[in-house]
């Protein structure tokens, strides 16, 4: 069936999470991922293993819809397959560190000068220019370079990750678009570019709205923060909205670690609000009769609703509150998560079967396109397509095959 990229062939060497995340969007999306691992594979195949030798969760959740082939670059026959597979992709994907490509002799100007029309992809903790290029990152280091753990957590408490991770599948997202927008413009030039995605960038992106607050700082407090005490940064804001609406999570019964609403008090349903929770004579009080007011005395304000939430658990809150037509949600773990019905009904949690693992999960596509419906596919073992692709792709005969092997271009 035609997808909305049926006959794009990526070449894709990325490993760990920033890239894979952005190669298996592009395969959900149809594109003919080729995962080029080396000998002894991606790293996070054997790491947080939940069952013996069998490849890990972290593994088989970022590498759905691609074809793995192991390629040893450091061979020159290897270095010779993967000249030939760069000849007839579309796309070149890597997230290396810092030098590694150079050192493989692979770098963009190799790259494009072996073919004009591919697109190349790199994933850099920082980029390949400036004060920190030649440093590695991971999630937690792009979170923290990028502003996202100066602004996490509570005013007293220490700097904090968030469980999203910004730093890595955030990129992958940045990296994917950048892709997509290459390969339009070569419909016109005919010419293949570099895109580059640094982690770090693209936390500060993720968190552009710090940035927003950071210069409002110059020209006063934030009132819309429920602590008033400010410096000359950006501050954590806890569970504060961060918009131009209140919002804050809200306790609820029977007092769990996730029994919490969160709730946004918009302009337009205060007075309703106010009503179902207080009557007329919350409805009257001037504390809270206008959005100043309540950012004066927002404390007060959610202790009111954290008092009426006491009698309800987060469910029957949103019940009441979505009748009044006050946008809320419910603070859900993973579990409350698997077990949902709209995600069910969204296919956001798939059920796969795995040659080693057997029944298992994995989250679906969140990018919904009518004509291109997506088809998840389980994770590769490694190099399970190495003979596939060297003979369909490349049209090697068997023999020419098995002397490869032979020679150490690559292992299974
Ligand atoms: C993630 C990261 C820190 C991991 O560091 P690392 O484990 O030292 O891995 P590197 O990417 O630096 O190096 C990979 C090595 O494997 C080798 N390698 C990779 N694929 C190979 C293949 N197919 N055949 C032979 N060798 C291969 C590389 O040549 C390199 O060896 P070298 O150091 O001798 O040159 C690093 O890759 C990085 O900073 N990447 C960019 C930022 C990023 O994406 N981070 C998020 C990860 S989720």
């Amino acid at each position: 069936m035609d997808k909305a990229l049926s006959g794009i062939r990526i070449l894709d060497m990325t490993h760990v999470q920033a890239g894979p995340t952005c190669s298996q969007l592009l395969g959900f999306l149809g594109a003919d991922v080729i995962k080029v691992e080396s000998p002894a594979g991606d790293a996070t195949r054997k790491q947080l293993r939940d069952i013996p030798d069998a490849d890990s969760l972290y593994f088989t959740m970022l590498n759905c819809n691609k074809r793995s082939i192991t390629l040893n670059l450091k061979n020159p026959q290897g270095k010779e397959v993967f000249t030939k597979l760069i000849k007839i992709c579309d796309v070149v994907m890597e997230n290396f560190g810092p030098g590694v490509l150079d050192r493989l002799g692979f770098a963009w100007n190799k790259v494009h000068e072996i073919n004009p029309r591919i697109v190349m992809a790199s994933v850099k903790g920082f980029g390949t220019e400036g004060p920190y290029a030649a440093f590695k990152a991971y999630e937690n280091v792009a979170q923290a370079m990028g502003g996202s753990l100066s602004t996490t957590g509570l005013r007293d408490g220490p700097p904090l990750v968030t469980g999203a991770q910004i730093g890595d599948s955030g990129t992958g997202v940045h990296l994917m678009a950048g892709i997509l927008a290459a390969l339009l413009q070569r419909q016109r030039t005919g010419r293949g570019q570099y895109v580059e995605c640094a982690m770090m960038d693209c936390v500060m992106n993720l968190c552009r709205v710090k940035w927003r607050d950071h210069q409002r700082l110059e020209h006063g407090p934030l009132t819309e923060y429920a602590d008033q005490e400010f410096e000359d940064f950006t501050p954590r804001a806890g569970n504060d909205s961060g918009g131009g609406q209140l919002g804050n999570a809200v306790q609820c019964k029977p007092g769990g670690p996730n029994d919490y609403l969160y709730v946004v008090i918009q302009e337009q349903v205060w007075n309703a609000i106010a009503e179902r929770i207080g009557g007329e004579a919350l409805l009257n009080d001037e504390r809270f009769n206008h959005i100043t007011a309540r950012r004066q005395h927002q404390n007060e304000m959610w202790q009111l609703l954290t008092d009426f939430a006491s009698d309800y658990t987060k469910w029957e809150l949103m019940t009441i509150l979505n009748e009044i037509n006050v946008p809320c949600g419910p603070i859900l773990s993973t579990k409350d998560l698997a077990n949902d019905e709209h995600v069910k009904l969204r296919e956001m949690y798939v059920e796969l079967d795995h040659p080693e693992r057997g029944k298992w999960f994995n989250l679906g596509c969140p990018i919904k396109l009518s004509d291109s419906p997506v088809d998840i596919k389980r994770s590769p073992l490694l190099g399970e397509h190495t003979d596939e692709v060297l003979s369909e792709v490349l049209g090697y005969a068997n023999d020419e095959v098995a002397a490869l092997r032979q020679a150490g271009a690559f292992t299974r």
